[in-house]
C-alpha cells in the first residue's frame, strides 16, 4: 500500500521540476522572438512582471496616458515597455499615422482581439469593435451621415442647443463657480440624440415616439458601460458579468436601462421602413428625418438588434469627447488673454455683421476652429484608445517589430512633438490657419488615423465651434482653479478635468 502511494508522490518533484522547465523554456523562446526589442530605450522593469505594476498603478490612478506620456519624455519618441509581450510606443504624428494607415491597409497590423472583444461586449458588435466588411457595410451607412455636408443639415439643431447652453448659464448666479464641464455633457448628449434619434433638444416639446432623453441616468448608465471595456480591454473575461457581483448587477442594470429607451424609436423606425402607416401618423418630422429611420430605411441588414447597440455607440462617441474638449478650450482661452481676445474679437465681427451665425459665417470662425484643433492637440481627449498587434515581422521607422508585438501611442507625446508643432508648448490656434499661408496645415491626429478614423469629427467641429462662438458672445470668464484646472487631468476611457473646469462667468455688456 504505501509502495502505491509513493509512486506519485515520487513523481511530484519531478512534476514540478518539468513546469519549471516548461515556464523556463517559454520564457526563452519568448525573449528569443523578441529579441530585436531588447535594444531599445525602456523603462525600468521588475524582473518578472516586467512594466505591468507602474502600467497597473497608473490605471488605478486614472493616468495611463501621464506615465505614456512621461515616458516618452524620458526615453524618446520610440521606447519600448514589456506586459508579458513588447509595446513599442509612439510618439511622432507622422509616423504614427503612416504606421496605423499602412499597417491596417497592408493586413500587417490588427487591432487586437481583447480590444475587439472589449467593444462588442458593451451592448453588441459595434462599428469600432469590427474590421473588415461587417465594419465596411456599417461605415458605409453612416459616412454619408457624418460627412460635412450631411452635418451641416443639422446646423439648426446644433444651433438650437448651443443657445439652449448659453440661456442655462446666464441663468446661473453672478459671483458663483460655475463649472462647465456637466452643461457641455448636456449639449453634446442632446444634440446627438436629437440628429441620431429626432428627440427634441428642447425637452418640454413633445417627442412622442418615445421616453424623453434623462441626461443623468442616461450618463450613468454610459460610465458603467464604458469602465466595464476598460476592465475587459485589460483582461477580464466576458463571462464575469453572469457572476452575481455588483459589478454585474450594474452592468445589467446599465444596459436594461438603455435598451429600455431606446427600443420603441428603433422599433418604429423599422416599421416606418416596413411602410406601415400608423407608424407614420406616431412619428413626428423631427423623428422622420432623424439619422435613425434614413438608416434604418438604407440599409437592410440593420435589425433592432444590430441598431441598438450602434445608437448606444454613437451616445457614447458623441457625448463625453466634444464634451471634455470645449471645457479644456474653455481652461486655455481663460490662459492665454490674446488668444482670448483674439477669438471674442473674431466672433464680435461675425455678429456685427449678421446678428448671427449662418452656416456661411461659420467659414469666418476659422480662429475659433484652431482653438478647438490646438486644445485637441495638446490634451487628445481620447488618448490612444486602441492598440494595433503586428500580424508578421515588420519594420517600423527602422525598428524591427516581430510578430505578436504591439504598437501604442503616446498621443500626448505627440501633441507636444516640437518638430510636427513648433513652439509646441504654447496654445497658438494660428498654427492651424492656412488661409494666408503657402505651407498646409500641421498633421492632426486626434480624431485617430486610418479607417477607424473618427465617424464625428465634423459634428465635434461644428458643435464646439458655435458653442465656443456662443459663449465668447455672451461671457468673459475666468478660472476659479487657474492652471490646475488644465493640468489636474484624468482617464477612465476619454482624459477629462478633474475639477470640471469651474469657471467665474460675467454676462458682457454691449
Ligand atoms: C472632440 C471630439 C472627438 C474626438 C477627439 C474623437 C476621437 C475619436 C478617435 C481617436 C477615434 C478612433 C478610435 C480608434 O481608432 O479606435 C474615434 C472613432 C469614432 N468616433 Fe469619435 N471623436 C470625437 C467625437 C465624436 C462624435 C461627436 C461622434 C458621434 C458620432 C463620434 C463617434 C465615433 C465613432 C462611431 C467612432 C468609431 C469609428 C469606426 O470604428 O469606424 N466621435 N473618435
Amino acid at each position: 500500500m504505501t509502495q502505491l502511494l509513493g509512486a506519485p508522490l515520487l513523481l511530484l518533484p519531478l512534476i514540478g521540476l518539468g513546469a519549471i522547465g516548461l515556464l523556463g523554456w517559454q520564457r526563452w523562446a519568448k525573449q528569443q522572438r523578441f529579441k530585436s526589442l531588447r535594444s531599445q530605450p525602456s523603462p525600468p522593469q521588475h524582473w518578472l512582471l516586467g512594466n505591468i505594476p507602474q502600467l497597473l498603478g497608473a490605471v488605478k490612478n486614472r493616468q495611463l496616458f501621464q506615465i505614456l506620456f512621461d515616458w516618452s519624455k524620458e526615453f524618446g519618441p520610440k521606447y519600448v515597455y514589456w506586459v508579458g509581450y513588447p509595446v513599442l510606443v509612439l510618439s511622432q504624428p507622422k509616423l504614427i499615422d503612416s504606421t496605423i494607415v499602412q499597417g491596417t491597409r497592408d493586413g500587417s497590423l490588427v487591432r487586437t482581439g481583447q480590444s475587439q472583444r472589449a467593444w462588442n461586449d458593451l451592448m453588441g458588435p459595434i462599428m469600432i469593435g469590427q474590421d473588415g466588411p461587417e465594419w465596411q457595410w456599417r461605415r458605409k451607412a453612416w459616412n454619408p451621415e457624418f460627412s460635412s455636408s450631411g452635418v451641416s443639415h443639422y446646423f439648426a439643431l446644433v444651433d438650437q442647443a448651443c443657445h439652449r447652453t448659453v440661456t442655462q448659464l446666464q441663468a446661473t448666479l453672478p459671483g458663483e463657480p460655475v463649472p462647465m464641464d456637466p452643461p457641455f455633457v448636456e449639449l453634446t448628449m442632446r444634440v446627438i440624440a436629437a440628429l441620431v434619434l429626432g428627440i427634441p433638444i428642447d425637452p418640454s416639446q413633445p417627442s412622442p415616439e418615445g421616453p424623453p432623453l434623462e441626461i443623468e441616468p442616461t450618463y450613468d448608465a454610459m460610465a458603467v458601460l464604458t469602465y466595464r471595456f476598460l476592465r475587459m480591454a485589460v483582461g477580464e473575461k466576458a463571462w464575469r458579468k453572469y457572476l452575481p457581483t455588483q459589478a454585474s448587477k450594474d452592468y445589467w442594470a446599465a444596459r436594461h436601462y438603455l435598451e429600455d429607451g431606446l427600443r420603441s424609436r428603433l422599433d418604429l423606425a423599422l416599421q416606418l421602413r416596413d411602410g406601415d402607416p400608423a407608424a407614420l401618423e406616431k412619428a413626428s418630422p423631427l423623428f422622420q428625418q432623424s439619422m435613425l429611420v434614413k438608416i434604418a430605411a438604407k440599409e437592410p441588414r440593420y435589425t433592432r438588434a444590430t441598431l441598438l447597440p450602434e445608437i448606444v455607440e454613437l451616445l457614447i462617441g458623441g457625448t463625453d469627447t466634444t464634451a471634455h474638449t470645449l471645457s479644456l478650450a474653455v481652461g486655455e482661452l481663460a490662459l492665454n488673454p490674446s488668444v482670448f481676445q483674439q477669438a471674442q474679437a473674431t466672433v464680435d465681427r461675425v455678429f456685427d455683421d449678421q446678428d448671427a451665425i449662418t452656416l456661411a459665417s461659420l467659414k469666418q470662425l476659422s480662429y475659433l476652429q484652431g482653438v478647438v484643433k490646438e486644445t485637441l492637440r495638446l490634451y487628445s481627449v481620447a488618448s490612444g484608445t486602441t492598440s494595433l498587434q503586428a500580424t508578421r515581422d515588420i519594420v517600423v521607422d527602422g525598428v524591427e517589430v516581430p510578430a505578436g508585438a504591439r504598437l501604442f501611442w503616446s498621443m500626448l507625446g505627440a501633441g507636444r512633438d516640437p518638430e510636427t508643432y513648433p513652439q509646441s508648448e504654447k496654445f497658438w490656434p494660428e498654427r492651424w490657419l492656412t488661409e494666408d499661408r503657402q505651407t498646409p496645415a500641421p498633421l492632426m491626429i486626434d480624431f485617430g488615423s486610418g479607417p477607424h478614423r473618427c465617424l464625428g469629427e465634423h459634428l465635434a467641429m461644428l458643435e464646439s465651434t458655435l458653442m465656443l462662438a456662443y459663449l465668447l458672445r455672451h461671457f468673459d470668464w475666468e478660472l476659479v482653479n487657474g492652471r490646475s484646472s488644465v493640468e489636474n487631468l484624468k482617464q477612465n476611457l476619454l482624459i477629462y478635468p478633474v475639477d470640471r473646469m469651474p469657471v467665474y462667468l460675467q454676462c458682457r455688456s454691449r
